[in-house]
């Protein structure tokens, strides 16, 4: 079966990932223009399956969410909360991890990609018009206060994942 959504986000997921390779590839010296561009791209590509993807998904369930949908925004809450304090080598592993388990999540067979793809058979090219238009999420700077952190933990604590047992 012919899947342009999933290859759509698939895709993005890919990108997103080459921009966090390229930016901490030294670790003596992370590249923040490719740390700031792998921020940009994950919260715009958060903004596309929530405002666009999943909505539609769950539009034409009826209106039910989808069972995986609240674990998955709630990892978007942590992802996005992740994105504030500045890169470290514990933070990007952490941010790594959550990457790997949420994507798959959203890519494996029978996954939230396969399910949108399928609910919205009918109205495929008009999502792919309206994800082409989405804009840039404008980045706020990174914030260097311990608070910061601490918040990104605990929005990772409401996804169900303990940083410092992720970090050991
Ligand atoms: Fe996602
Ligand atoms: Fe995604």
């Amino acid at each position: 079966m012919n899947k342009p959504l999933h290859k759509f986000f698939t895709e993005d997921h890919r990108r997103i990932e080459d921009l966090l390779d390229k930016a901490t590839g030294n670790p003596d010296e992370y590249r923040m223009e490719y740390y700031q561009q792998f921020r940009t791209g994950l919260l715009t590509h958060i903004k596309m399956e929530e405002k666009i993807l999943f909505p539609a998904a769950q539009k034409a369930n009826n209106n039910v969410p989808l069972p995986i949908a609240a674990r998955l925004r709630l990892e978007h809450g942590a992802l996005t909360a992740l994105m504030v304090p500045p890169p470290t080598e514990e933070l990007i592993k952490v941010i790594r991890y959550l990457l790997e388990q949420h994507d798959i999540a959203e890519e494996e067979p029978g996954g939230m990609y396969d399910a949108c793809e399928n609910l919205t058979q009918h109205q495929t090219q008009e999502l792919l018009d309206q994800l082409s238009k989405v804009t840039e999420v404008p980045l706020n700077p990174l914030n260097h206060a311990p608070f910061a952190l601490e918040a990104a933990k605990r929005a990772l604590q409401r996804a169900g994942y303990d940083y410092d047992e992720i970090v050991k």
